[in-house]
């Protein structure tokens, strides 16, 4: 059994400090990473940062730093927000390391012998902030200024000698690859955008700047550098150790199952990356997912707009599982999606602190007082204890195939409705009136401590560390989390101890109602 699961995220500039945004793209891809790994998959888990170009070039400049040292420092943040996030990532990559420019300029050599590449001169707009080209459709002005239409950032003109990818030739062969693979571009929505976007033709794409240095040489002409995005789109490659393709990494891992991305990076990784190994004769990942945006107000989060939740801060006062779950939760998964702190301190108390913790400490403090503080052993199931037990057995097969569409909001109904079942299942049976029926006692109370392991572990994905620290009443630490063990209904050792746990989720005061 050799199940593997490659899953990135997109590699973040490095020209701010990291907002919600990356917090948010970073946390879904952990919980499709440790949703696998409990599942039994090898897994594979890459992020990192994306360091050349004329934005980051800028952004040193304008501190007065050599662009080098700019990145190392803020590619640093990056580096501790995956911890802070509790990431489970296997690699975190730079595209200034040596392995990756290595790999980036062998794919340019494959591109320019099979004759994808040329040289000619580009004019046209250009964006910075987004490093990307424009064409006059794509263009509007605003108060003298001209700008994307799609991302509101400044564009300005350039004209330079440029080599050029034949992206016009791959139009067709690319159409017929979205068609034979319906699943390449998710979601369904989003799919569409892209399609009519290549039916719409494709015009050869600049893939080399002139005017700056602050990148990855072509080979054999020193003048140019290589276009950032072609740069950083092969860093899915190069941790892999591509083009070492007997590497071990390569051979279990290539073609990547997912690249995780926001809606903004779409046209990057669903036409220009594919086209770019097509070319290559590379195959191509399986899945490029666009999540939507974090909003505040209404609006994209964004650092040039000034309205970011920061994702440390938030960390701070709340802790990173309630912000964990609250992302995951709030924002239907692929959709924009509204956050709010006043909405967070609700999910905390409502799912938090009122269902999860609660079942938890209920539980325990009832299996404390009336069954010597150990798993029962003498049980027997009626009805109503596997009307509730065997809905995981039942779900199981679902929740995974929800899960490999990346229906993440089953997944967290599931969970939620779960809670709420549980709770009302120990009001309803209740077992502090069957102390003269000790079976039935020890059943409801071994049906309970049952539940609370089967959500712990569908929650551990979610939020691994509350997950564990629940899990410590049975003693169970993260190896033991196997999501195929679900099913089972007696897996807790009867007359075991039990150990009693600290609150899970303080509760928030409100102070407006
Ligand atoms: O685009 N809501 O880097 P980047 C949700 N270096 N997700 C958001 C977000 C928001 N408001 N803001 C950012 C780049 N993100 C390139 C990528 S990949 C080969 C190169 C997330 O720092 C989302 O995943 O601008 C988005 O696609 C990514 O951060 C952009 O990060
Ligand atoms: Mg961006």
């Amino acid at each position: 059994m050799n199940k593997t699961f490659y899953i990135t995220t997109p590699i973040y500039y490095p020209s701010a400090k990291p907002h919600m945004g990356h917090a948010y793209s970073s946390i879904v891809a952990d919980f499709f990473a440790r949703f696998k790994s409990i599942d039994d998959y090898q897994v594979h888990f890459l992020t990192g940062t994306d360091e050349h170009g004329l934005k980051i070039q800028r952004s040193a400049e304008k501190v007065g730093q050599e662009p080098q040292i700019f990145c190392d420092q803020i590619s640093q943040t990056f580096r501790e927000l995956s911890d802070t996030l509790n990431l489970s990532n296997t690699d975190f990559i730079r595209t200034t390391e040596a392995r990756h420019k290595k790999t980036v300029q062998h794919l340019w050599s494959i591109l320019e012998k099979n004759d994808d590449i040329y040289l000619s001169n580009y004019s046209g707009w250009y964006s910075v902030s987004d490093e990307a080209f424009y064409n006059e459709e794509e263009i509007e002005e605003i108060d003298g200024k001209k700008i994307a239409i799609s991302s509101k950032s400044p564009v300005e003109w350039i004209e330079e000698e440029s080599y050029f990818f034949r992206l016009s030739k791959w139009q067709k062969p690319l159409l017929e690859y979205y068609k034979a693979n319906p699943d390449f571009i998710s979601p369904e929505s989003r799919k569409n955008e892209v399609i009519s976007f290549v039916k719409g033709g494709l015009k050869d794409l600049s893939v080399s700047r002139k005017s700056f240095s602050w990148g990855i040489p072509v080979p054999d002409n020193k003048n140019h550098i290589i276009y950032v995005w072609l740069d950083a789109l092969t860093n899915y490659l190069s941790a892999l150790n591509y083009p070492n393709i007997k590497d071990d990494l390569f051979r279990k891992y290539w073609p990547a199952t997912i690249h995780l991305i926001g809606k903004d990076i779409l046209r990057f990784h669903a036409v220009y990356w594919p086209a770019f190994l097509l070319a290559a004769k590379i195959d191509l990942p399986k899945k490029v997912y666009g999540h939507g945006w974090i909003l505040s107000g209404d609006e994209k989060m964004s650092k040039s707009k000034g309205n970011i939740l920061d994702p440390l801060e938030i960390i701070k006062e709340y802790g990173l599982d309630p912000l964990r779950y609250y992302l995951i939760k709030e924002v239907s998964f692929g959709n924009d999606g509204n956050i709010s702190q006043d909405r967070l301190e609700d999910c905390i108390n409502s799912d938090l602190a009122n269902n999860y913790g609660n079942l938890c400490q209920r539980v325990t403090a009832f299996t404390i007082k009336n069954c010597d503080g150990k798993i029962p052993s003498e049980i027997k199931f009626i009805d109503d204890d596997f009307r509730i037990l065997n809905k995981y057995k039942d779900n199981l097969d679902k929740i995974r195939s929800k899960i490999d569409n990346q229906n993440i909001n089953f997944y967290i109904d599931y969970i939620v409705n779960s809670l709420f079942e549980a709770n009302k299942y120990f009001n309803d049976q209740e077992p502090w009136k069957r102390k003269d029926d000790k079976i039935r006692l020890n059943t409801i109370v071994y049906t309970t401590l049952e539940i609370v392991r089967k959500v712990s572990f569908l929650l551990y994905p979610i939020m691994p560390e509350s997950a564990l620290k629940a899990l410590k009443i049975f003693d169970i630490n993260e190896n033991q989390i196997k999501l195929n063990t679900i099913d089972n209904n007696e897996y807790l050792v009867k007359g075991n101890d039990i150990n009693k746990i600290d609150i899970l989720f303080k509760k928030i005061e409100k102070n407006n109602d």
